[in-house]
């Protein structure tokens, strides 16, 4: 099956976690786009949705889904986005798209993450996909510099600015052999704003396809 129905089931799936009255956390992404698109048939038995960018809010709006604000919806019950990479405990890279900031906020907000993915997705050791990093701007020399002292190779996603006015910095060559631990190290650094490994926080349900890993 190709990647793109194999998102497409995923993304369908989801709807399956979704309970009447919710409101729904949207990530970013292709995969989540399919997601969007199921949710819109459900629209009339949720409250609303709350958005982790600008992409899924246009996408949402332009569907009749309403989109809140998250401090005004509290916690949230499910949160449902894709991934770059999920390893087996469902650990994740994720900020291909650069939205991770967003995305791990809202995760951080919902009792329930439902990760969707294609089979391309699922790795043993995290690492293979650069890892993307949220950093202020005047930070990006010095946290370079950080990553190159932990054996990374930093490139700076030249062009690109988050929904939040930053800029990303993708890691290369690291074999992440304990990410939650990376995680924690790189959070204590100035000028990080996030990391995009969702390792404190992992998903709880992964969805490969129509799939439960
Ligand atoms: C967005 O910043 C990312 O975290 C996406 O969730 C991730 O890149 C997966 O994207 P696709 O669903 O497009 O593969």
């Amino acid at each position: 099956m190709s990647q793109a129905n194999e998102k497409k089931l995923a993304g369908e799936a989801a709807v399956r976690y979704v309970e009447d009255g919710a409101i729904v956390g949207v990530g970013t992404g292709s995969t989540v786009a399919f997601f969007i698109d199921a949710l819109a048939d459900l629209k009339d038995r949720i409250q609303g949705a709350v958005s982790s960018s600008e992409q899924s809010t246009a996408q949402l709006k332009k569907l009749g889904i309403p989109v809140l604000d998250l401090n005004a919806a509290g916690p949230l019950a499910i949160y449902v986005d894709g991934a770059d990479e999920c390893d087996p405990y469902k650990r994740l890279i994720k900020g291909g798209g650069a939205a991770l900031t967003r995305e791990k906020i809202v995760a951080a907000a919902s009792e329930k993450f439902v990760c969707i993915i294609d089979s391309s997705k699922r790795v043993e050791l995290l690492g293979k996909f650069p890892v993307p990093i949220e950093v202020i701007p005047m930070a990006r020399s010095l946290i370079g510099r950080e990553i190159a002292k932990r054996g990374g190779q930093p490139v700076w996603r030249d062009g690109v600015v988050t929904d939040n006015g930053n800029w990303i910095i993708d890691v290369h060559g690291w074999q992440i052999a304990d990410p939650a631990a990376l995680e924690s190290e790189l959070n204590q650094l100035p000028g990080i704003v996030t990391v995009g490994l969702f390792a404190r926080r992992p998903a709880d349900v992964v969805l490969i396809g129509d799939r439960e890993m």
